[in-house]
């Protein structure tokens, strides 16, 4: 889906597919160099990774193996609480593994915060982030992002994976919805 297919639903687009692609084949081109030798298993918490995971990892000039976590995190509306449930977990064993998880974007950081305890717990060689989108503004935890796209302001996003009421993921940009949106 264009930014021009949205209508009025869309208020500004703040990235392009293009420098969403650019900018994920850099990063892709850094992770390479970082785990030269290496074999790094990626990590996609689902839904919002999908299209971070499908076109981070197509960027890499080699095999990448790849699992996906869902998680929910308990809370009201757009804001995550912390509270954290698996709603499906890995299908290997990371011990001694060096893991890299691919997350679409890190808001307040509370969910990605346990996450990284909950895989640093299984016995894994390292366990590192890669975020497309973070907003420095809402984090409310200290953590460790070893690799990330974009910094982007406080508002809520949507397109390139990220949903609201679980639309607009196949939006190809990164952009804010009307509040016309959020009334109806
Ligand atoms: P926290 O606050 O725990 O949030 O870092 C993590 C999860 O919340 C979702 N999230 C968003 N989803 N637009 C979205 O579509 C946003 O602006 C946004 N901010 C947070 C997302 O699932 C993220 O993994
Ligand atoms: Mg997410």
């Amino acid at each position: 889906m264009e930014p021009s297919d949205m209508g009025s639903d869309l208020e500004s687009v703040l990235l392009t597919e293009q420098q969403i692609h650019d900018r994920l084949a850099e990063l892709a081109a850094e992770i390479e160099r970082d785990y030269a030798g290496r074999e790094v298993l990626f990590v996609g918490v689902l839904k919002g990774a999908l299209m971070v995971m499908a076109d981070l990892s197509r960027a890499m000039t080699h095999s990448v193996e790849t699992d996906w976590m869902a998680v929910s995190s308990y809370g009201s509306g757009t804001k995550s609480s912390g509270v954290v449930r698996i709603l499906k977990d890995l299908d290997r064993d990371i011990s001694g593994r060096d893991v890299l998880i691919v997350e679409d974007i890190v808001d307040s950081g509370l969910t990605l915060s346990w996450l990284m305890a909950n895989l640093a717990s299984r016995g894994p060689a390292s366990v590192e982030v890669c975020t497309l989108l973070r907003k420095p503004d809402a984090m409310k935890v200290d953590l460790k992002l070893r690799y990330i796209g974009f910094d982007i302001p406080n508002e809520f996003v949507v397109g390139y994976g990220l949903d609201y009421a679980e639309r607009y993921r196949n939006l190809r940009v990164v952009g804010t919805l009307a509040p016309h949106v959020y009334a109806t």
